[in-house]
C-alpha cells in the first residue's frame, strides 16, 4: 500500500513536471512531453475482464465496449472469469504483465480483486471499476456504474406501489425477500435501497414474512444472499419457502428479487410449486427472457440499465486516461479506502406498461426478443 501511495506521488510529480513543460520552454521539449503523457491508441492495450458468461448483461457489456474500443483504434483484451474468482485474479495478472495501459474490471468479488488491481498500478495502469466497486485498495482510479441504491429503492417502491400502501392499504401482506450475491458489493446497496421503502412496512407489520427470513438490520442483508446469483439455487429457495408457508391457501404477495436471474428462478418456483397465480416479482438487467416474462405478466418489473450508456462512460474514461488528462466525473464512492472519481448512470423501472416503448420502440431489443410478436 505505502508502494502504491509512492508511486502515485511521483506520478503527480511527472505530471505537473508535465504540464510545466506543456506551457513553454523549447518546441522539441514541449512536442517530448505531449508524446509522453498522451498514448496512441494502437500502441495502448487496455483490459477487460468481465466476471462470467451466464448472464446476457456480461456478454453485452464485454462485446460492446471491445468493439468500441477497437473502433477507436485501442487494442483490447476482453477476458471472462467463468464465475470464478481466482480465475479472474489470473486473467487481471496476465493482463498488467502483457502491459496493459488502462484495465476494466467488473469484479466478482470486490475484496479479492484490489490484489490484482495493485499490480496493474504497480506496473504503471490505470484501472476503472466498472459496474461493481473494486473494495480495500487505493488501486482504483475510476469507479463506473448505475446509481445502485437507486436500482434497490425502485424495486422497494415498486412493490410498495402496488400494493398501494401509501394510499393506506393495511394488509397485512405476504413479501418474500432475498438478496444478491454476498460476495457482491452491489447487491449491498439494492438491499439497502429497497429496505428503505420496505422496511417500514415490515417494522408496523403491514408487511410480514410467513418464512420469517428478514434480516435482523439493514447491514444483515447477506443473510437472505443468493450466492452467485444463482437462478438454480434462488429457484431452489422459493420452492422450500413455497412448500413450507404458502401451498396452503396463504398468499404470497410480492417477492423481492434483487435482479433477473433471481427473478427467473422464483417464476420457475411459483410455476413448480403450482400456485395458480404470480405474486409481484421485481428484477434488474431486463434480460430478454424476463422482458417476455414481464409481457407474459409472470414478472412484474425490471430494472433496465442500458449497457451502451455504462459503456459510454467507460470509454469517456479511456480516452480522457490516454489523452494524459483527468477524466469528467460527476461524483465520489468511497472503497473504504479512497473516494473513488466515479461516474453514475441513471436506471430506469421497466414493467408492461412502458416496455414497448422503453425498450422496442427505442430500438434496445426486437420485438421478437420483447415477446411482442
Ligand atoms: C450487477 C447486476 C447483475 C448481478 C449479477 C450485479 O453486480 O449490477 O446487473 O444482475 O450483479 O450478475
Amino acid at each position: 500500500m505505502k508502494m502504491l501511495k509512492k508511486f502515485a506521488a511521483i506520478g503527480i510529480g511527472v505530471s505537473m513536471l508535465v504540464s510545466v513543460a506543456a506551457c513553454g520552454t523549447t518546441r522539441s521539449g514541449t512536442q517530448e512531453q505531449s508524446e509522453a503523457k498522451t498514448l496512441d491508441p494502437s500502441k495502448t492495450l487496455v483490459g477487460i475482464s468481465m466476471p462470467e458468461q451466464q448472464l446476457e448483461r456480461w456478454n453485452k457489456d464485454g462485446q460492446n465496449l471491445k468493439q468500441l474500443l477497437e473502433a477507436q483504434g485501442y487494442q483490447v483484451n476482453l477476458q471472462y472469469a467463468d464465475g470464478k474468482t481466482d480465475l479472474q485474479t489470473s486473467q487481471i495478472q496476465n493482463m498488467a504483465n502483457q502491459g496493459a495501459k488502462i484495465v476494466i474490471i467488473a469484479s466478482l468479488d470486490g475484496q479479492a480483486t484490489g490484489a490484482a488491481a495493485e499490480l496493474c498500478k504497480e506496473n504503471g495502469a490505470t484501472v476503472i471499476a466498472y459496474d461493481r466497486m473494486i473494495m480495500n485498495t487505493d488501486a482504483v482510479d475510476y469507479y463506473t456504474s448505475f446509481d445502485n441504491e437507486k436500482i434497490g429503492e425502485m424495486q422497494g417502491k415498486y412493490i410498495v406501489d402496488s400494493l398501494k400502501l401509501e394510499q393506506g392499504a393495511t394488509g397485512p401482506f405476504n413479501v418474500e425477500l432475498m438478496s444478491g450475491s454476498p460476495d457482491d458489493n452491489n447487491a449491498k446497496y439494492y438491499f439497502e435501497g429497497a429496505w428503505k421503502y420496505l422496511g417500514p412496512y415490515f417494522k408496523s407489520g403491514v408487511l410480514q414474512s410467513q418464512s420469517g427470513k428478514v434480516p435482523e438490520s439493514v447491514d444483515r442483508w447477506q443473510s437472505i444472499g443468493i450466492q452467485s446469483w444463482d437462478r438454480q439455487k434462488a429457484q431452489s429457495e422459493m420452492e422450500n419457502r413455497i412448500n413450507s408457508y404458502y401451498n396452503t391457501g396463504v398468499r404470497l404477495d410480492a417477492v423481492l428479487s434483487p435482479n433477473d436471474s433471481i427473478a427467473l428462478g422464483t417464476v420457475n418456483a411459483i410455476e413448480g410449486a403450482g400456485l395458480s397465480y404470480y405474486p409481484i416479482i421485481t428484477g434488474q438487467d431486463a434480460e430478454n427472457a424476463n422482458v417476455q416474462a414481464i409481457v407474459q405478466g409472470k414478472q412484474s418489473m425490471s430494472v433496465f440499465k442500458d449497457y451502451k450508456k455504462l459503456a459510454d462512460a467507460a470509454v469517456e474514461i479511456v480516452n480522457a486516461v490516454a489523452q494524459g488528462q483527468q477524466a469528467k466525473t460527476s461524483t465520489t464512492q468511497n472503497n473504504d479506502t479512497k473516494d473513488v472519481p466515479s461516474q453514475l448512470v441513471v436506471p430506469e423501472v421497466v414493467d408492461k406498461a412502458n416496455v414497448k416503448t422503453l425498450l422496442v420502440d427505442s430500438g434496445y431489443i426486437s420485438a421478437h426478443d420483447a415477446g411482442l410478436e
